[in-house]
């Protein structure tokens, strides 16, 4: 049974909709967020520019325009993006208040529906509520323990593949080379095929995709990004929906396949246009987010080449040449470099939500259908929570600093609440196994003089796409 025919997900979807009364006018209007917030003084912040509001400042330096307002505003302000006013929030209760959303006042499906909803329609971040937990129920099959030990299993070899291809070059600019190898990766393990001859043509489509949520006219109109966008979603869609009766038959232990085959014990199931939106977004949500976070890892390793030594060591554990499954909580100070990597350049720092009803948050009052957008880039460089916050400083996480722990939401790269990302183990994985093998092949250095400028939106990356020095151990 596909959960479309499910009687008790449409039950229990009426029942939510009946207890938020307002979603059904939100969901009418959901293209519209509500003006209020603009020119209220009752909530910290301002309006920008005129016209603009922020929106150049935030395509420029986002990072810098959310620490500017913070400095002068507090961590939860207010600002005017994309012809809206928005409620940035930065302080971890209120990140807290969002996040966990005890009484369901935050709709994720109308938060992102402007930056992405076109471009990865109906994915999982844009379900709401009970229709979101049956479907997060039925992908959560696909993340099983004994679905990731295949995962690493199918990775490692490709990962070897891969830097096989790297060998006997000087230097290379990381980020692309990184982003070609998560492209095969994803291609083995979330397709279960290699895109040979296609590949260029379905990595085009998820750049195009990715870059396209950032375009300020959000139009199909010739010669814009956002038309290239939604071209790249249209064959993205063509490609997934003609090979699914083929996965429905077959017994692949590709993630792609796990979706066709994924039932719960109530029965429910995901129909073909299901598994093509979800495995669309899904490869939006795995791809950039993983090419960004080794980006900055690999920087910061190279830049502080004592922090390369100390994973090195700590990797002579692991017995083989690959990470398998139960070596994933074996490489603790490779958690710490993971994690501040993604504290300094959150491959997520602006998580959508829009008030459902009219709510207090962080102090003032928010009226209902207002943007909201939950800001790491704010809360992971507060002073109050985190020693000398602009400091590379991977010991703040470990037992005896445990900065991370001073309040349950000043970290949360990987989100929080019922959208809490799906995929944070596997990331942790892939990570971890990559940087197994890349480490003890290599030792790895900036040029001279080298000044990382990163790109914070609409994931991190870094503008000359990092030029990195290999030296072969
Ligand atoms: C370092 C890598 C990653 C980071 C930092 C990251 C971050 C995030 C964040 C912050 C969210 C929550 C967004 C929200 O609340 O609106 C999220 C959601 C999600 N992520 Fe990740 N992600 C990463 C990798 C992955 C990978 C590898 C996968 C899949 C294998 C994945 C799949 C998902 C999915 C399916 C969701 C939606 C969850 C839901 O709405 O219930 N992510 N991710």
């Amino acid at each position: 049974m596909t959960i479309a025919e499910h009687p008790s997900a449409a039950d229990e979807s009426r029942a939510v909709a009946a207890s938020t009364p307002f979603l059904d006018q939100a969901n009418r209007l959901s293209a519209v967020p509500n003006p209020a917030l603009r020119g209220n003084d009752s909530v910290p912040g301002d309006d920008g520019r005129p016209v603009v509001g922020h929106t150049l400042d935030f395509v420029r330096d986002a990072r810098a325009l959310v620490h500017g307002m913070a400095a002068e505003h507090g961590p939860n302000f207010r600002l005017r993006m994309f012809g809206h006013p928005v409620f940035v929030v930065g302080h971890p209760d209120a990140v807290r208040t969002v996040l966990m959303d005890a009484e369901k006042n935050f709709s994720s499906r109308l938060g992102w529906q402007h930056a992405i909803g076109e471009l990865f329609a109906r994915g999982l971040m844009l379900r709401d509520f009970e229709e979101h937990r049956v479907h997060r129920k039925i992908m959560q099959i696909a993340f099983r323990a004994d679905a990731m030990r295949g995962y690493v299993d199918m990775m490692n070899p490709l990962i070897e593949r891969g830097l096989d291809g790297w060998s006997g070059r000087d230097e290379l600019r990381f980020y692309d080379a990184i982003k070609q190898l998560t492209l095969d990766l994803g291609a083995a393990v979330f397709v279960g095929t290699e895109l040979g001859a296609e590949a260029d043509r379905i990595n085009e489509a998820f750049v195009d995709s990715v870059q396209a949520s950032i375009a300020i006219v959000k139009r199909e109109v010739p010669l814009l990004s956002y038309r290239r966008g939604m071209q790249g979603r249209r064959l993205l869609e063509r490609f997934f929906a003609e090979r699914i009766p083929e996965r429905r038959e077959g017994d692949g232990r590709d993630m792609f396949s796990e979706f066709c085959h994924a039932t719960t014990e109530d029965g429910d199931s995901f129909d073909d246009q299901q598994i093509v939106d979800h495995m669309i977004f899904l490869l939006m949500a795995a791809h950039d987010t993983t090419t960004s976070s080794l980006t900055s890892m690999a920087w910061a390793l190279a830049q502080y080449p004592e922090w390369q030594e100390r994973l090195r060591r700590e990797m002579d554990a692991v017995e083989g040449r690959y990470l398998s499954w139960s070596d994933r909580d074996a490489l603790e100070q490779t958690s710490w470099v993971f994690k501040e990597a993604l504290r300094l350049f959150p491959p997520v720092p602006f998580i959508g939500r829009r008030a459902v009803r009219d709510c207090e948050l962080g102090g003032v009052q928010i009226p209902a259908n207002s943007a909201i957008n939950v800001c790491s880039l704010v809360t992971h460089y507060l002073g109050e929570f985190w020693t000398r916050p602009f400091d590379f400083d991977p010991e703040r996480f470990s037992r005896e600093r445990r900065e991370d722990k001073r309040h349950s939401h000043s970290w949360y790269a990987f989100g929080g609440g019922a959208h809490t990302c799906l995929g944070m183990h596997f990331a942790d994985l892939q990570v971890k196994a990559f940087l197994l093998q890349f480490l003890r092949r290599f030792r790895i250095e900036l040029p001279p003089g080298y000044q990382l400028r990163m790109r914070p939106i609409p994931i991190p990356k870094p503008s000359d796409g990092l030029p990195l020095r290999l030296h072969a151990i």
